[in-house]
């Protein structure tokens, strides 16, 4: 990220990148000079060109046409404007589809879906992979050199649109893929269970896509070609990164989606990040989420961990309104400013939109911009030119990192396919929704949390929280237990740590792979009926969940007080090595959760803020020298906060208290200690 940040300016000096997705081509030329005018008034200085743009680059196979390219990178140029150049090999043209017909995707249930959208093509397609390739090679001959050019945008969104594809091209690929992870049949049978059920393969080629079939599909079948599509894809983009990095030293990336990626678009993302020279993130708001702060949040914190506590781009995120949720819901006054310094609080380096000025065709042209249909006489447009100018006045924090995240949350796409899988207890059980009650939880009580995998180096966390990681690996749960042992505290929830990575159950009782850690044997799951609850000897109630089962050595902090269950451990806590395990047997509320995070918090020595109504956001970052603190109310009335130094939004000083009024950011420089 510091290559791309000390780029951003003549003079070298680092800078927040700030701009969004440029899409000129969607414009007669007359109003590019008008772009470029507005953008240096508003502050921008990174935008991402060209990445719906193949058809008009490649007009018939291997014909380019770069004309226009060459002259909106020249104009960006000449007004000091960066760009982050896409390969456009993100939505082929019509002319590919129409020449290539068995490059379209095709669903589950055997339909091969049509273009005239975006992102029409099968990952495994031959056909998609060598023209992706020539035209990447074309685009990066002739930009590497282009002094606009800082960074490159391969594709966009992988998966978003296309995948998993369960045609017979995949299905070959599939084979392959399989061929190599299990290198004989016996292994493949043994893992997949094949006994049941009379699957039994005799030869790879009889293997199919996990199409839809009478009833459930074998479920290691289809964790296996989940794992196989998120491979696939990122086959992708690493031949095309290839190709740019033999020919250009600039940073590459390609946008993730956060939490977007579940068993309906596999994508794992820690696998991914590994290839990224930096690690850029798109985020939308749930326009009707009442706490869909707290949702940008979580996905701020995943995406960190994937850049391993680096900074990082956020890619695209919305002015105001989107176009395709049910209700597309305007951002209010001062939202956008605290959505983007949530980002940035959050290790953020770079702000952009999608896109720069809203489109008049289309399909998305609902979709708000930084430059609105109303032009610059509009409330968008003043926030969008202030947001510029708040970036500025923050921009000694670039290159910083957050600071004191004392809580890891577990968080490993194999667990949460596996979990999202079928013919599961119970269609309420969602991983997503369990990590999201604890990461509010911690969100109430200001603790920053970052989101590590079970297998990561947890040494520098005080608790981490297991929240139903369903499917979990040997060496996650040792690597689990030997943070407990070394004096950590873990907080592990019901459904984790039941099967393994062939998805198999753990024998011997409930959570297999964490019953001794725990010392807790649970004998039978006893799911809920829908909006259910069940009543707890202390924490409230249960939700969703319940189990009958006992003790093997923990301490009983709450059982269930009624019906089949009664009398079982609900929360149990022990003694481990010199930390503490915790087991959650239940959804809790959130008033709940926050009652036992209390007691956690003193096992773990975690402070902990009296913060019910959830609404005060607090996080820092540091460099080592300075620290900075991001004081974000997301609710309607003051509040105050202890914060000694100097807020650079405003350049006035605060010491002790800061009534920060509804609504209101502050970033403080914190003054130093030993001054
Ligand atoms: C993203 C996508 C953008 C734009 C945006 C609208 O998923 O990358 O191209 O479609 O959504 O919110």
């Amino acid at each position: 990220m510091q290559y791309i940040s000390s780029r951003l300016s003549d003079d070298g000096v680092p800078a927040f990148g700030f701009g969004g997705d440029y899409n000129p081509e969607q414009w007669d030329p007359s109003v590019w000079v008008e772009d470029v005018a507005l953008m240096a008034e508003a502050g921008v200085n990174l935008v991402s060109v060209g990445i719906f743009s193949w058809a008009l680059l490649e007009p018939s196979e291997g014909e380019y046409e770069f004309g226009w390219l060459d002259s909106i990178l020249d104009l960006l140029h000449s007004s000091g404007i960066r760009v982050d150049l896409a390969n456009a090999s993100a939505s082929p043209p019509p002319w590919f589809s129409h020449k290539y017909p068995q490059s379209l995707p095709v669903t589950a249930t055997g339909v091969r879906l049509g273009y005239g959208s975006r992102q029409a093509f099968c990952a495994s397609s031959p056909d998609y992979r060598r023209a992706a390739a020539a035209l990447t090679t074309a685009i990066v001959d002739r930009y590497a050199s282009h002094p606009a050019v800082v960074m490159w945008h391969v594709h966009n969104e992988y998966g978003c649109h296309n995948q998993p594809c369960y045609c017979d091209e995949s299905g070959a690929a599939f084979q392959r893929w399989l061929e190599h992870r299990y290198e004989n049949l016996d292994a493949l049978n043994a893992a997949w269970g094949t006994a049941f059920w009379s699957q039994h393969y005799y030869s790879f080629s009889e293997i199919t896509p996990p199409r839809l079939s009478g009833t459930f599909v074998n479920p290691t079948h289809a964790l296996d070609f989940a794992r196989f599509s998120s491979d696939e894809l990122l086959a992708c983009f690493e031949a095309e990164a290839k190709i740019i990095r033999d020919r250009s030293p600039h940073p590459v990336t390609t946008n993730f989606m956060g939490f977007f990626m579940g068993l309906d678009k596999p994508l794992d993302y820690a696998a991914w990040a590994e290839q990224m020279d930096v690690v850029s993130n798109d985020h939308y708001l749930v326009a009707e989420d009442p706490r869909n702060f707290q949702d940008l949040a979580m996905n701020s914190d995943y995406v960190r961990g994937l850049a391993g506590g680096a900074p990082w781009i956020l890619m695209e995120h919305s002015t105001s309104a989107v176009n395709w949720q049910p209700r597309n819901i305007a951002k209010v006054p001062g939202e956008m400013l605290r959505n983007a310094m949530q980002h940035v609080a959050r290790g953020a380096d770079a702000v952009l939109f999608f896109q720069w000025r809203a489109a008049e065709a289309g399909s998305e042209k609902f979709h708000s911009a930084m430059l609105p249909h109303s032009g610059t006489d509009s409330r968008v447009w003043r926030e969008v030119v202030e947001l510029g100018a708040a970036l500025r006045s923050i921009s000694e924090l670039v290159g910083s990192r957050v600071s004191d995240a004392p809580v890891a949350i577990i968080h490993d796409a194999d667990s949460r396919w596996a979990s999202e899988l079928d013919s599961h207890p119970s269609t309420d059980l969602s991983m997503m929704a369990e990590t999201r009650l604890w990461h509010d939880a911690l969100y109430r009580a200001q603790v920053t949390t970052d989101f590590r995998a079970a297998t990561d180096d947890l040494s520098s966390y005080r608790a981490v929280i297991v929240p139903m990681q369903y499917l979990m690996t040997d060496a996650g749960a040792d690597n689990i237990r030997a943070f407990a042992e070394a004096g950590g505290t873990v907080v592990v929830t019901y459904f984790s740590g039941i099967v393994d990575e062939d998805n198999h159950v753990r024998l011997g009782g409930y959570p297999g792979a964490f019953t001794d850690l725990l010392g807790v044997r649970i004998e039978e799951f006893y799911p809920l009926r829908e909006n259910e609850t069940t009543t707890l000897s202390r924490f409230g109630v249960g939700r969703i969940f319940s189990e009958l089962g006992r003790s093997a050595g923990a301490e009983v902090l709450a059982e269930y007080a009624e019906g089949p269950t009664a009398g079982s451990p609900a929360v149990t806590r022990r003694a481990v090595g010199s930390g503490f395990a915790y087991y959650v047997g239940t959804s809790l509320s959130e008033t709940g959760v926050l009652e036992l995070l209390e007691t956690i918090a003193i096992d773990a020595d975690l402070a902990i803020a009296d913060s019910p109504a959830g609404d005060l956001e607090i996080v820092r970052r540091s460099n080592g020298e300075d620290t900075w603190l991001f004081a974000i109310n997301h609710g309607a009335s003051a509040v105050s906060v202890t914060a000694n130094g100097t807020d650079l939004l405003t350049g006035e000083a605060t010491a002790g208290r800061l009534e920060l009024r509804g609504g209101g950011v502050a970033v403080i420089r914190e003054n130093r200690t030993t001054e």
